[in-house]
């Protein structure tokens, strides 16, 4: 059977990247898409307004870990493949209150593999077979690299730092179990930092633009130096259509951008770009809106991706430059007004609150 003739279950699809995948998803392979979503903050149905009245895509609000209701859809779509990018996912928040990232990364991702694992058994022969369950995670599971060490490869060590990273780990070793166990055709991809359309302004690509073009301090944690690697995000729904594909069960695939860059760097490159895009603004030149605060605690000092197995066994590699993807992600937010005043009302304040009120300035 082939997986891209018949419908997919996405779960986590009116997040960022999740939201990102069903549009591209439709776009390119035109196939339905069955999309579970709790709505969190950080789910938000205007991510699909595009997709709104188009019969490929079902959208259910409901929660992974709600075993009734995934069996439920299950049964109802039959999907060849179930892809989960639902989760808590922002570091900060996991600091704050972990709670809700055990909930759902660990125990949401548990009872969505058993759900799933049911009525995986329940296929036909060659369904059963071409059957697969994809988990979308990312590369902080592996720790914190030093500054010459080489990049995480898919054998490196899991050494999670923060609750978000534990929970995300916990939920990979889950995977791992079912299809060993079980022999549910599972597959892993561990994912460097995204940014791009629709990303909640929490994160620092997202938060950083949003401030600058309001005017507003460019919170730096600690010395700016902690280095991430970036991916834009249409690449990365391409890598997991790609794993999807080809890639063999049980397997995990790693996913980054080739593309380290410093935080204070990334900033920066926000700030010159706005002072082109803005000549009249009146906080030219953004780069005076940047201050340092104080650290996140347990602050991964970098991540990078070694990105040889996908290149070699599959042969992705990502489209879009740094530079580039910065730039399209800019014109998005400057573009998307109401977007952004949706998502920066209510819930939002609270948390700009909680993060950055205490984190005084350190310059
Ligand atoms: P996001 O926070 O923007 O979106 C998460 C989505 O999951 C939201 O729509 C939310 O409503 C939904 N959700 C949360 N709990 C749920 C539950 N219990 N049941 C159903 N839906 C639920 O996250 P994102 O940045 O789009 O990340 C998606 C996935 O990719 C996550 O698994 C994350 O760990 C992983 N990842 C993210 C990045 C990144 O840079 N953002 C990098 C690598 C991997
Ligand atoms: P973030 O986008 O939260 O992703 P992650 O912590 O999962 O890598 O943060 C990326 C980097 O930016 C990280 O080193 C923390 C830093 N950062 C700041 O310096 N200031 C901020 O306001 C935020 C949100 C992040």
């Amino acid at each position: 059977m082939d997986r891209y003739q018949s419908t997919i279950l996405v779960t986590g699809g009116a997040g960022f990247i999740g939201a990102n995948f069903v549009l591209q998803w439709i776009a390119e392979v035109g196939k339905p898409v069955v999309n579970l979503d709790k709505l969190t903050y950080a789910g938000n149905l205007a991510n699909l307004a595009s997709v709104r009245s188009d019969a490929r895509h079902v959208f259910l609000q409901g929660d992974i870990g709600d075993t009734p209701v995934v069996a439920k859809l299950l049964a109802e779509y039959r999907p060849c493949a179930v892809l989960n990018f639902a989760a808590e996912s922002h570091v900060d928040r996991s600091i704050h209150s972990a709670g809700e990232f055990i909930e759902t990364n660990l125990v949401g991702t548990f009872r969505l593999l058993e759900a799933v694992r049911h009525y995986w058994q329940t296929l036909p022969a060659g369904h059963k077979e071409a059957f697969r369950f994809l988990h979308v995670s990312t590369d902080e599971v592996y720790g914190s690299l030093g500054p010459a060490d080489p990049a995480f490869s898919e054998r490196h060590n899991y050494q999670p730092n923060s609750p978000y990273s534990a929970s995300k780990a916990g939920s990979d070793h889950l995977v791992r179990a079912w299809h060993h166990t079980y022999g549910l055709p599972v597959l892993t991809t561990n994912c460097s930092n995204n940014y791009g359309p629709f990303q909640f302004p929490e994160k620092l690509i997202s938060f950083m633009i949003l401030n600058a073009i309001q005017g507003k301090p460019l919170p730096v944690y600690g010395d700016g130096q902690n280095v991430r690697d970036w991916l834009f995000v249409t690449d990365h729904c391409s890598a997991i259509r790609t794993v999807l594909a080809r890639g063999l069960p049980g397997e995990v695939y790693n996913i980054g951008g080739n593309c380290e860059r410093t935080n204070i760097d990334v900033v920066r490159a926000i700030c010159r770009t706005l002072d082109d895009f803005l000549p009249d603004s009146a906080y030219r030149p953004h780069e005076r809106l940047i201050t340092f605060v104080k650290d996140r605690p347990g602050h991964d000092r970098r991540y990078a991706i070694d990105t040889s197995k996908i290149k070699r066994d599959l042969g992705w590699q990502p489209a879009v430059t740094f530079e580039e993807g910065l730039q399209q992600t800019i014109r998005w937010y400057l573009d998307n007004e109401e977007w952004v005043s949706n998502v920066q009302s209510g819930e939002y304040r609270n948390w700009l609150a909680a993060n950055y009120a205490q984190r005084q300035m350190v310059t």
